[in-house]
């Protein structure tokens, strides 16, 4: 029989789903969509906009998709989940009522607020200068964010009040993210160690996967303004089996099971992001989907079928699978094209991928090819480097050494990815 199988995402994150997915002997075919030219060796990529829910929906029922896996959060907001459900086909990924604890960080508050899930205190503002009065007001510092979607750049940490009025002007006044800035939080400042913790649920029952660290700022040690991810390592070595079990069933647990209570069920994977701090793990911010570039270390540690657990969150009977993980230490180091996060060109021809050591994995994002197989730069973030080992030294060293041999105009990373594991 097998399964028929549709990614929705064009980053390295679908690009690790699509190549995992294709392992599964459950699976009949694959196809991704926008998709990229790294997704083209595992399956059919389908030129539909991520956001064209309409379009998506008559391309499931056209191809008798029994499973359509959402990656990234943008068609979630949209409702996609809802439409392909309400016709009666299976998607990973949470509704959009569920998916607002990612898209409305004021929702993410009120809801931790309700179940006593740590996190930074926040006040919400529309208009500018009460926000500037109110941060004038406090001792502490703060992080200024828009409220709604902004590709991971919404949110500054500023370190005087004179960056924080800056960052309150960009979002109301100056309206740099759109309608995701009609409103802001003016959140408490908190201090410790982040790390990524990631689960699958069928909304009732939850599998957690191993926890990862991604780094943001775009510079070595944490210098320069926030990114999608620049790297990843896995698994965070300071993070005691302690705070782990804590934030499992205090963070993760508690929030799905809310959500069920409040006829909102979670479905999908939750990945709530967390500082540990001197008083305990505190909520960052909850995602509605896989990090990027987390996903991209993850699944290589996954020893279990991804299929079988997408299938099995479909039909919710995800408490019969085992969900099973490798040991091994990992290390991701994205390449991103010059000038990223702020603007940049593409078009850049990528060299040296013929020369990566075959125990070294590649996920592409931003690259695109040319009708000889030529590959180009074409997004910010282009591409992902994972290496493996049995400590994270190894797996770093493996990784760098293989960075170097690839090259194209502007490419620039952080030398750093994994080092203070
Ligand atoms: P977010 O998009 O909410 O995850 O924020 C992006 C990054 O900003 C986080 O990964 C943190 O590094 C930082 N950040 C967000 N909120 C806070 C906070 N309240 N205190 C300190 N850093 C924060
Ligand atoms: N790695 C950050 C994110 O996916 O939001």
């Amino acid at each position: 029989m097998g399964i028929n199988v549709l990614i929705i995402g064009s980053g390295g994150r679908e690009h690790a789903i699509a190549w995992k997915l294709s392992q599964s002997p459950k699976l009949k075919k694959l196809w991704v969509l926008p998709g990229n030219a790294g997704i083209e060796d595992y399956a059919e990529t389908v030129d539909i906009k991520e956001t064209d829910i309409n379009a998506i929906c008559k391309f499931v029922e056209n191809n008798t998709i029994d499973l359509t896996i959402v990656g990234p959060e943008i068609p979630l907001a949209a409702g996609i989940t809802d439409t392909l459900n309400h016709q009666g086909f299976r998607v990973v990924g949470p509704t959009k009522a569920a998916a607002q604890l990612e898209t409305s960080k004021s929702f993410a508050k009120k809801i931790m607020h309700e179940n006593n899930i740590p996190t930074a205190h926040s006040e919400t503002f529309t208009d500018a200068f009460l926000a500037k009065e109110y941060i004038h007001k406090l001792e502490s510092l703060v992080v200024i964010k828009a409220d709604g979607l902004a590709a991971g750049k919404g949110v500054t940490v500023c370190d005087n009040s004179k960056e924080a009025e800056a960052a309150i002007e960009k979002i109301l006044i100056k309206k740099a993210y759109g309608d995701a800035g009609t409103k802001i939080l003016v959140e408490e400042r908190m201090f410790g160690r982040e790390t990524s913790a990631h689960a699958f649920t069928d909304g009732i029952s939850v599998k957690h996967m191993p926890f990862s660290c991604d780094h943001k700022p775009v510079y070595d040690n944490n210098l320069g303004p926030n990114t999608g991810g620049m790297g990843v390592y896995s698994p965070p070595l300071w993070l005691s089996d302690e705070i782990r079990k804590d934030i499992e069933q205090n963070i993760t647990e508690r929030i799905i099971k809310s959500m069920a209570q409040n006829k909102t069920p979670y479905t999908g994977i939750l990945y709530p992001g967390l500082m540990i701090t001197k008083t305990g793990p505190r909520v960052v911010e909850f995602n509605a989907r896989f990090g990027d570039p987390e996903t991209e270390v993850l699944l290589p540690k996954l020893e279990t079928d991804l299929l079988e657990i997408f299938d099995a969150i479909g039909d919710k009977r995800l408490s019969e699978i085992e969900v099973e993980w490798n040991n091994n230490a990992s290390v991701g180091v994205i390449l991103a094209s010059g000038g990223y996060p702020d603007s940049y060109e593409i078009g850049k021809r990528i060299h040296g991928l013929d020369n990566i050591d075959s125990n070294v994995q590649i996920f592409m994002s931003g690259v695109k090819s040319d009708e000889n197989n030529s590959l180009y730069t074409a997004g910010g973030r282009v591409l992902c480097l994972v290496a493996s080992g049995s400590s994270i030294d190894e797996a770093r060293e493996l990784a760098y050494s293989n960075v170097n041999r690839i090259s194209f105009e502007g490419m620039h990373y952080r030398t750093d990815i994994g080092s203070a594991s």
